[in-house]
């Protein structure tokens, strides 16, 4: 029987290939297949070289064939007939990534699976608009959480221990549960002007920002026409964000009026 080949779960980071780690890069370099899906930028799939076989294994657009057992299957219908298989996963493959299901599949079936981390959406928004997850007097930690939630139900977080001031709180997939989330931190005792830092395709060309409060979000984001991939972080940090770049008159207007909240915010722990 035919060995099996090895699949690396690598993260492709935020989009920018320059946010490619060098041992990514090497590994796209000798890859003989690569499994990507929706977050992988073209810029980073042009680093594939032609010979290898690629399989698009997104989950939009109601793609049925792409469910995570379907996914399982192809990295393992590839380890059969391939050396070196990249299955590329959008900023760090474990984190809300579910590159832990992928590698566990692919170990119960005898496949050796090695793991690349990559720059997490966190730290490459963070970086891209100089907003620091943590900063002394403003941040003493950071929370990542996701936003998603199965079918209209209602998202099921610790609510009471996510509306720390102290802490910022950066959000994965929260735009459609934006509502929720905003009205459960307000009830839990955040503060209504919390700044909203939203950023979508953060780190390449189509990137955008928005700088709002935690009251206003729900409408602002979605007045500006939002989409995912978005990432939002909540908290004090986010009003250090450089100046974002505004979609439209009524968001300039909107960040105008806001933004005195913001420095009172900041200033009150500097
Ligand atoms: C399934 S999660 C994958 C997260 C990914 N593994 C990571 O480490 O960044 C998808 C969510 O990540 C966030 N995200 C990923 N890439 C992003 C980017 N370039 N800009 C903004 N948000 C991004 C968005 O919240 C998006 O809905």
């Amino acid at each position: 029987m035919r060995k099996l080949g090895k699949v690396h779960l690598v993260g492709a980071g935020p989009g920018d290939p320059d946010l490619l780690t060098v041992k990514a890069a090497r590994l796209l370099s000798e890859a003989d297949a690569v499994a990507y899906d929706r977050l992988v930028s073209d810029a980073v799939m042009k680093m594939v070289p032609s010979r290898a076989e690629r399989v698009f294994v997104g989950k939009e657009s109601g793609c049925h064939h792409c469910s995570q057992d379907r996914i399982n299957t192809i990295l393992l219908e590839l380890a059969r007939r391939h050396r070196t298989i990249v299955r590329l996963k959008g900023g760090d493959p474990f984190v809300f990534g579910r590159g832990g299901e992928e590698a566990e599949y692919l170990g119960r079936h005898g496949v050796e699976v090695v793991v690349t981390p990559g720059i997490t959406s966190a730290a490459a928004c963070g970086a891209a608009t100089g907003v620091p997850l943590t900063h002394r007097g403003l941040a003493t930690g950071v929370r990542f959480v996701t936003g998603h939630a199965k079918a209209d139900a209602p998202l099921d977080l610790n609510w009471a221990s996510l509306a720390d001031p102290d802490t910022t709180l950066v959000i994965y997939m929260g735009l459609a549960t934006l509502p929720q989330t905003s009205a459960q931190l307000i009830a839990h005792g955040l503060p209504a002007e919390t700044p909203v830092l939203a950023v979508q395709n953060g780190t390449t060309p189509k990137e955008r920002r928005l700088l709002t409060t935690l009251s206003e979000a729900p409408d602002a984001l979605t007045a500006a026409c939002f989409r995912p991939p978005t990432l939002l972080v909540i908290g004090r940090v986010a009003a250090l964000a450089d100046a974002p770049t505004l979609i439209a008159e009524a968001e300039a207007l909107a960040l105008s009026e806001a933004a005195p909240a913001f420095r009172s915010v900041v200033a009150g722990h500097a």
